[in-house]
């Protein structure tokens, strides 16, 4: 149950260490090393961002939490409660919001959630049914058959699931995948009230502007291990890469000298591409230098990293 009070002896949300999973084999498919020996903190009230590519582990990391996968070794504590030997007590301080819409369809959402609360054994007196379907927009949908609801109200009746036990922690895995905007948005504000109140959020996702909207803290996973673990503003710093594209209007065949100290190649099709960092280089200063270095500017762009050749260098980079 919450108890919103921190102090230098609460337990982190979680703590996870040595976590792995191996998915045993099957007649179709390989045995698969999901999760390698995981070591994880995340600090009680923090917004936490678990982000990392299709495949990486998120969910089985989840999974494991919520008690839906059996790790194959290491430990896992939600709030100081080991969820092998304390399982009780750890399935009661976290709400899992699953990434998979699967849900009796033949209960009405008043239901759903009164069967929910029934199964975490909140007494009668102290349930919020009725406040919790109203605080994510379903008061009318009350007494309709979930078959009925739309998408987006299945997704947010599986929030309103996660909550009916009033959890210490909330981890919505990949909530927005196939959301729509407008819904995203209402999501995303309740969830921060409920974080402005105390309530620790987990967050996986595999998109970085929605990681960097909204959580503090972001660790990144890649192929079953953690390759980042930082502040939002310090992972941001390492990743502000940007690369300029120049078109000269005559192709170029060597690069100028006075650009060569700048971290500039060219390309065979004539073009020149820099790469900078956005914290400490602007856009302006760059093409200031090529034009003193005499090239006429026919064209020019700018390329971003995507978020793979971002978990590619961090993974690669993280001994370093
Ligand atoms: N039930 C399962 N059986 C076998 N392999 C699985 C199972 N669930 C997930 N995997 C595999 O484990 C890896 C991690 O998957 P998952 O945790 O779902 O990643 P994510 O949520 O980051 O996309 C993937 O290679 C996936 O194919
Ligand atoms: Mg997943």
């Amino acid at each position: 149950m919450n108890n919103n009070k921190i102090t230098s002896h609460t337990p982190p949300a979680i703590e996870l260490k040595g976590l792995s999973k191996t998915y045993r084999a099957t007649k179709k498919a390989p045995a698969k090393i999901a999760l390698k020996g995981i070591d994880l903190t995340i600090p009680r009230g923090s917004f936490f961002g678990l982000l990392g590519p299709n495949g990486a582990g998120k969910s089985t990391m989840i999974n494991i939490l919520a008690g839906l996968v059996t790790k194959t070794g290491g430990t896992a504590a939600i709030c100081g409660y080991d969820i092998e030997n304390e399982t009780r007590q750890a399935r009661a301080s976290i709400g899992v919001v699953p990434q998979e819409i699967s849900m009796d369809v033949y209960f009405t959402p008043w239901q759903a959630l009164e069967n929910q609360a029934g199964y975490y054994g909140v007494p009668k007196s102290e349930r919020r049914t009725d406040e919790i379907l109203a605080a994510l927009g379903l008061a009318d949908k009350r007494d309709a058959y979930v078959r009925q609801l739309s998408g987006g109200m299945k997704r947010r009746l599986l929030v309103a699931k996660a909550l009916v036990h009033n959890p210490t922690v909330l981890i919505l895995d990949e909530p927005t995948a196939g959301v729509d905007i407008e819904l995203r948005r209402q999501l995303w504000e309740y969830v921060q009230d409920l974080h402005k109140n105390g309530t620790t959020v987990i967050l996986t996702t595999h998109y970085l502007e929605e990681a960097e909207a909204l959580c503090d803290q972001i660790a990144i996973i890649h192929n079953g291990e953690i390759t980042a673990n930082e502040k939002k503003e310090t992972l941001l710093k390492r990743l502000d890469q940007k690369t300029l594209i120049i078109t000269p209007d005559t192709p170029l065949s060597t690069i100028p000298e006075a650009l060569r100290k700048l971290e500039s190649t060219l390309r065979p099709d004539g073009t020149l591409s820099i790469s900078y960092r956005t914290g400490n280089t602007s856009i302006m200063d760059l093409l200031d230098q090529v034009k003193a270095a005499n090239i006429t500017i026919a064209d020019l762009r700018t390329e971003e990293p995507d978020l793979e050749d971002v978990f590619m260098a961090l993974t690669y980079n993280r001994d370093s």
